[in-house]
């Protein structure tokens, strides 16, 4: 059996990236259709061996869509994900807007594949920096529970789109020729410098992105008390984001037992070699399925804590990945018209 499938914001950065992975992964595809905004009308797409031409998205893009991987923005998928949805189609989206709705599973499909069965036409992908964070806390956590998880994010400019990354690169080379960097997409220079992320505040003082980490891992989790805390910070580096995360338990985890668990844990790449100083970094993140994991060791501030640290692909598993694997899923087990029958009862 084969499927329709839309990309919305085919264009952009994860965008690009989905188009590689249905490619790489042969995903059944019957039909493949690119979206993007007007701006783009005229553009065409590498496929494969083909050419695809890139068709701004209206009224009729759903029609006879089976599978619509959005990545295009809150409120583009805020306008079209519903309008995807009566159509007939089952979206997986890749933005904020619909992450923390009751009746909306969010989904990586390591942890809680499960909650996909449940969907009403509307799957969410989480926010990349908790995509990871989930992939290597969630072995840990099922072989004795979390009590507090702490985490400081090193997040490249990936994260912030396509033209974020080019931002970046014309920052970079204005500094190395002397002259002042100029920005748009970021409120501050990033190139040589770093800066808490800039998404909207609490009257806590926490920012969107670190919230996001707390409340998305929880419902990823399924554990609504989970005690989580963040730092989010941007750093330039251009596609792969790094977390150093603290765990708290009950008692005593071993090392010697979470090496031995992550070392086998899906989606998980243990990447550790004391005597070089070798572990993750982003430039070898960049381009992989897997989440680098590794400084693998005790809290020696607290006697049931452990700290670890890990690189992973922002663009891949931090998102066009993760959406991809969790429209595998619904093909796998049947889940795809799911919602069109939903709509006909
Ligand atoms: P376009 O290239 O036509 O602007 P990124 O995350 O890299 O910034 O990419 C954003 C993606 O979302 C692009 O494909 C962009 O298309 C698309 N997009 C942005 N705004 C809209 C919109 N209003 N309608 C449809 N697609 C949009």
């Amino acid at each position: 059996k084969s499927y329709r499938v839309a990309i919305l914001g085919a264009t952009g950065a994860v965008g690009t990236e989905l188009l590689e992975l249905l490619a790489s992964r042969k995903f059944p595809l019957a039909d493949l259709k690119l979206l993007a905004s007007p701006r783009s009308a005229g553009r065409t797409m590498q496929f494969g061996e083909e050419h695809l031409p890139v068709e701004p998205v209206g009224e009729l893009s759903f029609d006879n869509v089976d599978i619509v991987l959005a990545s295009a923005g809150g409120s583009t998928s805020k306008l079209w994900a519903p309008k995807a949805v009566e159509a007939g189609a089952v979206v997986v989206d890749n933005s904020s807007a619909f992450r923390m709705e009751p009746q909306v599973p969010l989904v990586v499909p390591e942890v809680n594949p499960e909650a996909a069965a449940d969907h009403r036409g509307i799957i969410a992908n989480p926010n990349c920096t908790t995509i990871l964070m989930s992939v290597a806390v969630w072995p840990l956590h099922r072989v004795q529970p979390v009590k507090r998880m702490v985490a400081a994010t090193y997040q490249s400019a990936s994260g912030a789109g396509a033209r974020a990354m080019e931002e970046v690169k014309e920052q970079a080379k204005a500094i190395l020729a002397g002259e002042t960097p100029q920005k748009e997409i970021f409120p501050y220079p990033l190139a040589f410098n770093l800066f808490p992320h800039n998404s909207k505040l609490n009257k806590l003082g926490y920012c969107e992105e670190e919230m996001k980490m707390v409340n998305e891992t929880r419902k990823i989790f399924g554990s609504p008390e989970m005690r989580i805390t963040a730092t989010c910070v941007r750093v330039p580096v251009l596609r792969a984001h790094s977390e150093a995360i603290n765990l708290e338990f009950d008692r005593p985890f071993s090392v010697e037992k979470a090496r031995d668990i992550l070392s086998q844990a899906p989606g998980v790449r243990l990447v550790e070699d004391w005597q070089a100083n070798y572990f993750p970094m982003p430039i070898e993140a960049s381009g992989k399925d897997e989440v680098l994991v590794g400084r693998i060791r005790e809290d020696i501030s607290n006697p049931g804590g452990l700290e670890f640290w890990l690189s992973g692909d922002q663009i891949r598993k931090g998102a066009a990945l993760n959406a991809v694997q969790i429209a595998e899923l619904l093909v796998a087990k049947n889940w795809v018209r799911k919602a069109a029958a939903a709509v006909s009862v």
